[in-house]
């Protein structure tokens, strides 16, 4: 509700801009059935928006997997190389390093970027004081959080940018070579073997940790998910399913460009301009009403709109630099905003975040800042609560509306990101949507968990399984020559 305590004329604009952010119980349900519909369309063919990637991972840990391995992060905040060591009892050390990736690098030459990546572990393995001997090379998972079409564990190209990377000359690559030349190029004795999403990492440390996962989901500077599917649903992999022998695949859903047509996502003017304005318009449409990149914007061109209302509804019609600039109200303002316990704190948050002087902000102006962050904040939790509940009733642990097929099972979803992380109350609004889609039963059997560390820790996962399938196809090789 838009604060009652303004003026009508203001509660009515504010009520009407409300409407807009509103999503009944019906829509909610029509963007999951949509969501199921669509995660069928991409298990059945090739170039569908909704990617969902065939990840040649057939199996989950067990928390008995043991080996040290490097990992390299891309795709979140930083760029991260680690060296994970996993010990065999569900547990694991970590070592890390962050790096940061300018956006002279996200938008140039792609050969730039990874010859930076390819740095960024040279001088990880200079600080840990590592000796890389000639005899064997350290293996090394990559964890590449943007949709990448893998033929193979350590095979992928990738097909489009998210986030804000434009790099050049990379769309159609195979993302693993273009590491590997990389180190080459440098001498590094180091192999790429294996090549995952973050999401397909959440997924894995998850089942590392826990013994058991369903769902490693995003809500961080982007939004995915990634799950356990029967291959035999994966149909467009067609007769190659038979050489693999396994019945189990993780499919990453790639959940991000859900509905890029906008037919059932309710975009508002906000939204529009956001997209209009983003480097990738059209794209992404369901990203950018979830993840941290976006809300910020979403809620800056709401804020300015009533700043430019006539007469001004908001700080007497005047703005800053920082929130007349492109992507300057950033996600983290908001949760400050909401984590503020009075309004004289939300003032003090507008003043040192947003660069108004204290006298420049009135508490009505704070009241309308809070209930911005709010309206949008909830809508982008409500909607994640869609494709958990899509990839619930997707396995058949769910039905839509309510009901699931066996009594006191556990649902586990590995989680990690700034939003589900960190936005005051980002959980509690997806699980009101969960219980609205699949009833309050399966509801409550859902348990939502950190996947600490996941990219690290599911890319040296992925290493490890990359290297005993080495192992036992060198094995049969022998003995067929032998034979
Ligand atoms: C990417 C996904 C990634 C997600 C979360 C999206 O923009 O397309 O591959 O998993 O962000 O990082």
């Amino acid at each position: 509700m838009a604060p009652t305590s303004l003026s009508p004329a203001t509660v009515e604009v504010l009520d009407r801009i409300e409407h807009l952010f509103q999503l009944s119980n019906d829509r909610l349900i029509d963007i999951t059935r949509q969501f199921v519909e669509d995660y069928n369309l991409g298990l059945g063919e090739y170039n569908k928006a909704m990617a969902m990637i065939p990840t040649f991972v057939t199996g989950v840990p067990d928390g008995s997997e043991k080996g040290t391995f490097l990992a390299l992060d891309l795709g979140g905040t930083n760029l991260r190389v680690c060296e994970v060591t996993l010990h065999g009892d569900k547990t694991f050390t970590l070592r890390q390093q962050k790096y940061k990736v300018s956006e002279e690098l996200k938008t140039g030459e792609a050969t730039r970027l990874f010859d930076y990546l390819a740095d960024s572990v040279d001088a990880f393995l200079t600080e840990m004081g590592h000796e890389v001997t000639d005899v064997e090379a350290l293996h090394l998972g990559l964890t590449f959080s943007f949709p990448v079409e893998q033929s193979a564990l350590d095979k992928g190209v990738l097909l489009t940018w998210t986030k804000g990377f434009a790099a050049r000359n990379a769309i159609g690559k195979d993302v693993v070579k273009l590491l590997q030349d990389a180190f080459d190029r440098k001498h590094l004795h180091v192999r790429c073997c294996a090549l995952v999403n973050d999401t397909v990492g959440a997924l894995l440390s998850r089942a590392y940790t826990s013994g058991g996962c369903f769902l490693g989901a995003i809500f961080g500077t982007g939004t995915n998910g990634a799950y356990v599917e029967d291959i035999s649903k994966i149909k467009k992999l067609g007769d190659s399913t038979s050489l693999l022998g396994m019945s189990k695949m993780v499919v990453n859903t790639e959940w991000g460009a859900f509905n890029n047509s906008r037919s059932v996502l309710p975009s508002t003017p906000f939204d529009n301009k956001l997209d209009r304005e983003s480097i990738n318009p059209r794209f992404q449409a369901y990203e950018k009403f979830i993840s941290g990149m976006y809300l910020g914007e979403i809620t800056r061109n709401l804020l300015l709109n009533l700043v430019d209302a006539s007469p001004p509804i908001l700080f007497n019609g005047n703005s800053t630099p920082i929130l007349n600039s492109h992507y300057g109200f950033d996600t983290a303002y908001m949760s400050d905003v909401e984590n503020a316990s009075n309004l004289d704190e939300v003032q003090k948050v507008i003043v040192e975040r947003v660069g108004f002087k204290p006298e420049d902000v009135s508490l009505d102006d704070a009241k309308i800042v809070k209930w911005a962050c709010h309206l949008v904040a909830a809508r982008a939790a409500k909607l994640s609560g869609c494709a958990v509940a899509s990839v619930l009733i997707q396995t058949g642990l769910a039905k839509l509306g309510g009901g699931s097929s066996s009594g006191d099972e556990r649902f586990s979803v590995g989680v990690d990101g700034s939003l589900i992380q960190h936005y005051p109350n980002f959980e509690d609004g997806l699980r009101a949507s969960l219980r609205v889609l699949v009833g309050s039963d399966v509801e409550s059997r859902v348990d939502i968990g950190l996947a600490k560390d996941g990219s690290g820790v599911g890319a040296a996962l992925c290493a490890l399984q990359a290297v005993k399938q080495e192992k036992t196809l060198e094995r049969a090789l022998q003995d067929t020559s032998l034979g």
